[in-house]
């Protein structure tokens, strides 16, 4: 029978995938519902076989099907949606893809897909080497959190691991709450079992038996899929006990969340576990320590957790050798916004911006400027393209004030409204604020509305002087980064766009 291979991630199903994938069987063919590339200005990208390898067409709509199968596609006819090799398409091509290298390849619920691309090497080196050389061997990869901290992993994993405890916890963050953000969602919809065993190995290292995936409600399908790869994890005894017949015993749990963007921060993120309502707790002590129900916890985002496996299998040196100084390894960006080829782009660390956006995303998607583009999430700054030949690390963004998080990069062109941007700043956070202490909780409203003032022309310099005041006020005494770093996008947003605060029609 004919395979044709149609992608079955939120993204694809959003533009018909799943039509598209009726339409096929119902002309007789093997449909395969494998993860999606990440390529979403592509999809639905639909696949055949060829001996070359994958050949790729994109864009597939339900009606083109009949088309293409008429047009003898199977064989290679020329069609107005062939893109050709899937390994020959640049925005793949120039990649260097490791969590994501088989995305789109495998059926993401397959474990046999799994172990044949090398997945569970990670987890049979971790029982080889025993947990204190398996958290050794993350802290020499030099692994950061990818959940917007940066957090180093191995330093976090070996305070857990050093407490003793009867029982102790492995917690994904798959809150994924960044506006623009999709690389946890794709790497549950695309390769989920690499998050599985990430937390196995999680586990094996700080010795606890139980992992929660905390899952945004907002991903009803990756809750779909992550359920089935999580059965059948169970089936094979990747999951439950004795796993492998190693002695290991771990279960995962899935917990969904209720909307709520602060549920993301690691501390509100167990209290919502623990039924509680979702308010930041203070710290110390630090979940590692003392987090869900009490007990030591280990809180890892999906991406870092997924990238552990591949450092156990390919060595810590490998991965250190990644990246750009003390940023190792490589990170899904995720490009969104005004931008012509919106994606997941998973490449090293020092890549610069401008390459990102202009190389792989194309520019605008209206073919206008670029007017600025917002890195790391909506507590990010906005990047002026003076400052885009900056190194994608760490440092590099520090360095500049800004941050990479989680790796979301939103691009604006030049129609965009910074003052708007910047009232949306204050607008999340106090939509969003748990409401615990008071610089966020009060700060965020009386920031828009001093905003409001500075807009409309009312007493402009006095309240510049104001909002400087309660951007010290929320930096030094927010209880969490939520009112601590809303000012971050407001302040670039003043420093690269301050002649769009004022109303020009109004006298100063
Ligand atoms: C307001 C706020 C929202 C956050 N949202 C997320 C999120 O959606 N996903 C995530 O992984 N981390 C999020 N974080 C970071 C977590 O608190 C924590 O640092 C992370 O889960 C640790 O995992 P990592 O070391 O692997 O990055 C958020 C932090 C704050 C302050
Ligand atoms: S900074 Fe905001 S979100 Fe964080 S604890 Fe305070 S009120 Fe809650």
């Amino acid at each position: 029978m004919k395979i044709v291979y149609v992608p079955r991630d939120t993204a694809s199903v959003s533009v018909g995938a799943d039509e598209v994938a009726d339409n096929f069987a119902t002309a007789g063919f093997k449909v395969i519902r494998n993860g999606s590339r990440g390529a979403a200005w592509l999809e639905p990208l639909v696949e055949i076989d060829t001996p070359d390898g994958r050949v790729g067409f994109s864009c597939v709509r339900p009606q083109d099907v009949a088309g293409l199968v008429d047009n003898d596609f199977q064989n290679n006819a020329p069609h107005l949606r062939d893109v050709g090799l899937i390994k020959n398409i640049d925005y793949f091509k120039k990649q260097n893809r490791q969590i994501f290298a088989y995305a789109g390849d495998t059926d993401p619920v397959s474990i046999a897909d799994y172990i044949q691309y090398g997945g569970f090497l990670g987890l049979k080196k971790a029982l080889e080497l025993g947990a204190e050389n398996t958290v050794n061997m993350v802290f020499d990869s030099g692994l950061r959190g990818r959940g917007g901290a940066a957090f180093p992993t191995g330093i976090k994993w070996r305070t857990c691991a050093a407490i003793e405890a009867k029982q102790k916890y492995v917690v994904c963050n798959a809150d994924e709450g960044d506006g623009g953000t999709f690389s946890d969602r794709l790497l549950m919809e695309s390769n989920p079992f690499a998050l599985i065993e990430g937390m196995l190995i999680c586990g094996l290292a700080i010795g606890a038996n139980k992992g929660y995936i905390y899952l945004r409600s907002e991903y009803p399908l990756s809750k779909t899929i992550l359920t089935e790869a999580i059965a059948n994890a169970y089936k094979a005894n990747y999951l439950g006990k004795n796993i492998a017949n190693s002695g290991l015993d771990f279960v995962i749990e899935i917990r969904i969340g209720a909307g709520a963007y602060i549920c993301g921060e690691e501390t509100s993120l167990l209290n919502s576990i623990e039924g509680k309502r979702g308010v930041v707790r203070a710290k110390p002590p630090l979940p590692a320590i003392e987090g869900l129900f009490g007990q030591p916890t280990i809180i890892n985002n999906v991406i870092t957790l997924a990238s552990v496996p591949d450092i156990l299998a390919k060595g810590a040196a490998y991965y250190a050798a990644l990246g750009s100084g003390k940023s190792t390894g490589t990170l899904p960006f995720q490009l969104a916004g005004n931008v012509k080829r919106g994606g997941l782009v998973e490449v090293e660390f020092g890549l610069t911006l401008r390459q990102l956006i202009e190389d792989f995303g194309g520019g605008t998607y209206s073919g206008r400027p670029i007017k600025a583009v917002q890195v790391g999430g909506p507590l990010g700054s906005y990047i002026h393209p003076d400052e885009f030949d900056t190194p994608l690390d760490y440092e590099s963004f520090a360095a500049i004030d800004g941050a990479i998080g989680h790796g979301g990069i939103i691009v604006f062109d030049d129609t965009a409204d910074m003052a708007a941007q910047a009232r949306f700043a204050f607008t999340f956070c106090e939509v969003e604020s748990c409401g615990k202490c008071t610089p966020c909780r009060i700060g965020a409203t009386r920031g828009g509305e001093i905003l409001d003032d500075i807009s409309a022309g009312k007493n402009v310099e006095a309240n510049f002087e104001l909002l400087d005041d309660l951007f010290e006020t929320m930096e030094l005494g927010s209880l969490c980064a939520m009112g601590g770093l809303t000012p971050k996008p407001v302040r670039s947003l003043l420093k690269h766009f301050a002649d769009e605060f004022i109303d020009k029609g109004k006298v100063l």
